[in-house]
């Protein structure tokens, strides 16, 4: 995990670092697993929320403490201010790798679901977590999520009718090397399920 003591902000001055007695160690210790992100990447409709939905409850049912955070929810609330500009792609995924490294150092096995479309900024968060980030790309073609089009949003988009839209009329920059590739265009869903416990399991993040 990066030090977060090395942090400046260029804002808020006279702010002063408080260590916690209970360290990120402690946490993991008491719960039996490590932190960790697994951030689900993928074009509208890929399927990433449902995968990380899924993974939720396969590791719940391992009494592993986990929590999705979802592009959709998280509009909501926490970013509802941000439009799909490119420049407010970049501030979702900044606040949600922000709250994504908190979650990591309470412990939790997080899962997160956001197109994130820019590889920079999926790399700034890998540097805000270290190790314990887990890229997983939900590799389902454009052809497949537009004939899917779950929620419509494709067909809109064609239509003019949504601006910057992923894939259509604002891009998607794939990953390079995710630590895990998943075909959630063909692969049933606990098929891919059980490809991301499998990783969890080999690299010791959680035990069988
Ligand atoms: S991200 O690009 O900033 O990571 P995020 O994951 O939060 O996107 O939100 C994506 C969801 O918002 C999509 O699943 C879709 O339901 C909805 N959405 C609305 N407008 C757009 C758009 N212009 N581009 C992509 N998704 C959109």
């Amino acid at each position: 995990m990066s030090d977060q003591h090395e942090k400046t902000s260029e804002k808020s001055s006279n702010v002063v670092w408080h260590d916690s007695r209970v360290t990120p160690a402690m946490r993991e210790q008491l719960n039996g697993h490590c932190g960790a992100v697994l951030w689900f990447t993928g074009l509208s409709g890929a399927g990433k929320s449902t995968l990380a939905n899924a993974v939720e409850d396969r590791l719940h049912a391992m009494k592993v403490h986990t929590f999705v955070i979802d592009g959709d929810n998280v509009r909501h609330g926490l970013c509802a201010d941000l439009t799909f500009s490119d420049d407010d792609r970049v501030e979702n995924i900044r606040r949600v790798g922000e709250v994504a490294g908190l979650f990591v150092q309470a412990g939790i096995l997080t899962l997160t679901a956001f197109i994130s479309p820019f590889r920079a900024d999926r790399e700034k968060v890998r540097n805000i977590v270290g190790e314990r980030f887990i890229e997983v790309h939900c590799n389902t073609a454009l052809e497949i999520c537009e004939s899917r089009d779950v929620k419509g949003l494709y067909k809109k988009a064609r239509a003019g009718e949504i601006a910057d839209f992923t894939g259509i009329s604002s891009p998607y920059e794939p990953p390079e090397n995710p630590e895990i590739c998943v075909d959630t265009g063909s692969n049933d869903l606990s098929a891919c399920v059980d490809q991301v416990i499998d990783y969890l399991i080999r690299y010791q993040f959680i035990n069988r």
